[in-house]
């Protein structure tokens, strides 16, 4: 991996951590922070040893959403030059798994983040919300898509009109997070559930990951023919040949993502 300055990498066994590093700043999301983010998801995309991926802030914040002091002076064509929305079309299109590792602050941008994410570990800290209306904006980075989808028009209105906060419990209960643990152990939690999918057949993985993201994008019926196509594709892998003929012969498969 390169030198980055607004974030920190490691790996563990199978899985990438990434940890947002801009401590001072709650993690905000400069242009710097999120071309480096990009830069370490995609080599970790791109690297057969890495099966899935965390992304996580510090405790306090996961991240306080878009660089306000980066922004605040910018024209609608500067944003459009900078092609911030290029960048986050690419981290939803990295095709491993990504875990968000939440504690704290998860917003605006930050909020985002996470929604882009497959599966969120929440810290019993963390709160979600979107309050670029108290900047006199909207979410810009997909906020109001795709909490749309996942929490229904009513609150989605109330965080988004009213910078109404989800806390750590309400995330849990209407499905924006998929677990809630102590601030302790919200990282160490991710990267159990991280290894866990890491070692799993990595072709299934991927495709069971495109398949659901098509449920946002497409119609039930083509959605259908879609999960189908990718069904049939997998009796052409030597994992799908070695996954059934491990349960028939009683036996741990062994994956070889091929
Ligand atoms: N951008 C730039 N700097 C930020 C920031 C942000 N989004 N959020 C926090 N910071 C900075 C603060 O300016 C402060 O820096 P200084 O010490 O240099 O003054 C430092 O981080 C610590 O922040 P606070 O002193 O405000 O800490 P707090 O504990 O009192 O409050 C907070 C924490 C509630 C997160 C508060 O900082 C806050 O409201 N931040 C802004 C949240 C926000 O509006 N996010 C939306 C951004 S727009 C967006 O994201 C658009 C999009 O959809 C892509």
């Amino acid at each position: 991996m390169p030198e980055y300055t607004d974030i920190l990498t490691e790996t563990h066994g199978r899985v990438g951590l990434v940890r947002l590093n801009r401590p001072k700043a709650m993690n905000a999301l400069r242009s710097q922070l999120l071309a480096e983010l990009l830069d370490a998801l995609r080599a970790f995309d791109a690297d057969d040893a890495i099966g899935a991926m965390v992304i996580t802030g510090s405790e306090r914040a996961f991240s306080a959403g878009a660089d306000i002091k980066e922004m605040a002076d910018a024209t609608a064509v500067d944003l459009m030059n900078r092609g911030l929305s290029d960048g986050w079309h690419r981290i939803s299109a990295i095709r491993k798994p990504i875990i968000a590792a939440v504690s704290g602050f998860a917003l605006g941008g930050g909020c985002e983040l996470a929604l882009l994410c497959d599966l969120i570990v929440a810290s019993e800290t963390a709160q979600f919300g979107q309050p670029e209306i108290t900047i006199g904006v909207i979410p810009g980075a997909g906020g109001t898509q795709r909490l749309t989808r996942i929490l229904g028009k009513a609150l989605a209105m109330e965080m988004v009109l009213n910078n109404r906060f989800l806390k750590a419990d309400e995330a849990l209960q209407h499905g924006l997070v998929n677990r809630v643990v102590p601030v302790e152990s919200y990282l160490d939690e991710a990267l159990k559930l991280a290894g866990e999918i890491a070692a799993r057949a990595p072709v299934a993985v991927r495709l069971g990951k495109e398949a659901i993201n098509k449920a946002y994008e497409l119609s039930l019926a083509e959605g259908l023919a879609a999960e189908q196509r990718a069904f049939y594709l997998l009796f052409s892998t030597e994992d799908q040949k070695e996954g059934m003929s491990a349960f028939v012969e009683k036996r741990v498969p062994v994956w070889q993502g091929r």
